[in-house]
């Protein structure tokens, strides 16, 4: 059974980056409910141990915070997600997949988040989470009531990313080989799985996700189609290779949109297909029924 108290195709559609925030803290339901629901958490899809928890910013912390902390990308927030994963193949992911599932947790309790692999203090959250040897942090989020109205930064990087705009379906999504769009039309069941991937966020929204179902069976190959920005020195920190990541936000809007439509199946990462790659895209996982 979900826990979520509304449907996900919806929580996925409310979703949206919040970067200013009313400066309430947290009541006390709704911080009782989000670690419930943290405390839950098992394994990722990759098996990778991941561990989240609310995190508070003190006044000096906010202090800071608005300097350094997030970079001056957040406004008035005072709770964060944050947590830590172990190094393992697949950290990076993982840790993509249950953070964006508790965003999508918060969303659906009416709470504003926004993803931040990159504009936040990494050694202050490192702190607060008491990272340990052989974890890496990879992003964090604020999780709070939005302001009334967005600030002057929060509205223009959303103009800077061209935040609401999602690439077609025949960019995204592929059936037999990369040469072969697949359309809504010939999703069957798995329509609105392949319709949340695209709605999903994704760094600076590059939309590294690309789907190959495999014809004449639900079988959907996941595969990376990396943006040269995005493979530089940052990317070889542990946890730092932001579209990883964006990785494991697709896996979670897939599974979870494909779990509420009574679909059952499991990713792994398996044998990439046979099949001629456009430039720089990898084989990431694969989604199969039992
Ligand atoms: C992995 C990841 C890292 C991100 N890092 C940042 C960040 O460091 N700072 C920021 O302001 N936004 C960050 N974002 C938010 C994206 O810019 C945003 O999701 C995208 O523009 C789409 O907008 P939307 O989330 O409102 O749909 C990140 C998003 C993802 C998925």
């Amino acid at each position: 059974m979900t826990p979520f108290p509304k449907p996900i195709t919806d929580v996925i559609r409310e979703r949206s980056s919040w970067r200013s925030y009313d400066g309430r803290p947290l009541e006390a339901a709704d911080r009782a409910r989000l670690e419930e629901f943290l405390a839950g958490f098992g394994a990722g899809p990759f098996g990778g141990r991941v561990r989240l928890q609310l995190v508070e910013a003190s006044a000096e912390d906010r202090a800071e915070l608005r300097k350094l902390g997030t970079y001056g990308a957040v406004k008035g927030a005072r709770t964060f997600l944050a947590g830590a994963v172990r190094q393992a193949p697949m950290d990076t992911e993982d840790y993509g997949y249950l953070l964006e599932e508790a965003i999508l947790f918060a969303t659906a309790l009416g709470l504003g988040t926004c993803w931040l692999g990159a504009s936040f203090n990494r050694s202050g959250f490192a702190s607060k989470v008491d990272l340990k040897q052989g974890e890496s942090l990879p992003a964090v989020s604020p999780v709070g009531y939005v302001a009334a109205r967005r600030t002057v930064v929060d509205a223009t990087t959303r103009l800077f990313a061209r935040a609401k705009k999602r690439k077609p379906w025949e960019e995204l999504f592929f059936e037999g080989d990369f040469t072969t769009p697949l359309l809504p039309a010939r999703a069957g069941a798995y329509e609105d799985a392949l319709e949340m991937v695209r709605l999903a966020p994704s760094a600076s929204n590059r939309q590294p996700w690309r789907l190959l179902k495999e014809a004449g069976g639900d079988v959907f190959h996941l595969f990376i189609s990396r943006t040269a920005f995005y493979s530089g020195v940052v990317a070889k920190r542990p946890g730092g290779d932001l579209q990883r990541l964006d990785m494991g936000i697709a896996a979670c809007h897939f599974a979870l949109t494909a779990r509420e439509a009574g679909l059952a199946g499991e990713w792994e990462v398996g044998e990439p297909p046979a099949v001629e790659l456009p430039a720089r895209t990898t084989y990431v996982a694969s989604w199969r029924a039992p």
